[in-house]
């Protein structure tokens, strides 16, 4: 089955009981036991829950997994995922990752005792030479937030294995509609499903898949254990986002395609990094493991042209700290979604003052381009 179809045509997407084509909210805490222990399959909803069952399912067969597993929010679900090291491991994960994800790495498991190193996953020698005794995982935003640097999903998990380690790709960027990373050997997978996989901002979730049946039941005693798991409705909500992630990807991607291309164009533009774009790095190696290049880019003002009174200048994009939804959104990573770097760091990775990044929804294309073209004039102008 190709996958805009086997978006649709999810296992359990039906309810077997009634025929009902949309799964019920069972929006239940307990299950009334038969007597003591003796249950029809659930008991309590931290454990298991009918409704988040088929999300777990609809991932897992989104990302050519067996298992999948809700959480609370994307960052719960990368937590989680950390959950599986233990005091003494060692880590080695993305320079410039989402910094949520470089918060929880230095600010709660540096303090657990589980260090990590982080490097330019996109050259694969300093992968390699970053590897110590006690590395237990290679955790990879592919392509990253915001530099769009692609790493060799291919190359990194022949690597990890060869070394005894896990390979985790955050492919929150792609969706599983542009990138399954299991199919390309990575172990684990995980998303803010906040982002394009819900689609309409109105969630915070986070989803995981996996193949390997060992990981799969350590991430389920994980989940249990820490339960920071999705609410009935929440799991309900974010299926129904998941349905149309196709045809939102794939006009979001078109229009980024379009803008990517205007933005090269422009005077006050220094650089534009898309995965759409030859110019970027690693290009074809994106292309070579991934459907498409997605609809977040972003880009460099030339110095003089504030970024901060740009982003200030849209009316139609919408300034906030998220993408992947159906409204545009306009962000200033250094301080925003970055925040939680020291600015030396950011300075080194290029998250500057004047690097922008876009997440392209769906409204019509001629009118985002004009309100950006617009948004430039005013900050020249100083209007
Ligand atoms: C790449 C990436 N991973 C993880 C997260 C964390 O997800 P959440 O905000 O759902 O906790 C984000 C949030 O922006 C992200 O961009």
């Amino acid at each position: 089955m190709r996958s805009a179809t086997k978006i649709i045509h999810h296992p359990g997407c039906v309810c077997e009981q009634t025929g009902a084509v949309n799964f019920p909210i069972y929006e239940v805490s307990t299950f009334k036991q038969d007597g003591v222990g003796i249950n029809k399959g659930y008991d309590y909803s931290r454990t298991r829950n009918p409704t988040r069952e088929v999300l777990e399912m609809y991932i897992a067969s989104l990302e050519s997994g067996r298992y999948g597993y809700a959480f609370s929010s994307g960052m719960a679900a990368i937590t989680s995922c950390l959950m599986l090291f233990h005091e003494g491991d060692h880590l080695i994960a993305t320079e410039g990752l989402y910094g949520g994800t470089y918060r929880v790495l230095t600010g709660i498991f540096n303090n657990l005792n589980i260090s990590c190193s982080f490097v330019d996953t996109s050259d694969m020698d300093a992968v390699a030479a970053a590897f110590k005794d006690n590395t237990k995982a290679v955790l990879v935003e592919a392509p990253s937030n915001p530099m769009m640097r692609v790493s060799d999903i291919r190359a990194i998990a022949k690597l990890a294995h060869q070394k005894e380690a896990l390979f985790i790709v955050d492919n929150t960027f792609m969706s599983p509609w542009l990138q399954r990373p299991i199919e390309l050997g990575a172990d684990i997978v995980v998303h803010s499903a906040t982002k394009f996989l819900s689609g309409h901002s109105d969630v915070i979730a986070g989803l995981v898949a996996t193949d390997d049946e060992q990981l799969a039941s350590r991430l389920a005693f994980i989940q249990n254990a820490a339960g920071a798991i999705p609410s009935p409705f929440d799991c309900w909500l974010l299926m129904r986002g998941m349905k149309t992630l196709a045809v939102r990807l794939s006009r979001g991607q078109a229009s980024a395609r379009r803008i990517a291309q205007w933005l090269s164009t422009r005077p006050e533009v220094e650089r534009v990094l898309y995965p759409g774009l030859d110019t970027l790095e690693g290009f074809e190696l994106h292309e070579s493991q991934s459907d498409g290049p997605g609809a977040i880019l972003s880009f460099i003002l030339r110095e003089g042209v504030c970024a901060e009174t740009f982003v200030g200048s849209v009316s139609l994009w919408t300034l906030a700290v998220s993408l992947g939804a159906v409204e545009s959104i306009i962000t200033l990573p250094s301080m925003m979604t970055h925040l939680s770097y020291p600015k030396e760091i950011l300075k080194k990775l290029g998250i500057t003052d004047n690097l922008v990044r876009l997440s392209v929804g769906i409204e019509d294309v001629e009118d985002l381009i004009a309100d950006l073209e617009s948004a430039l004039k005013k900050t020249i102008s100083g209007e």
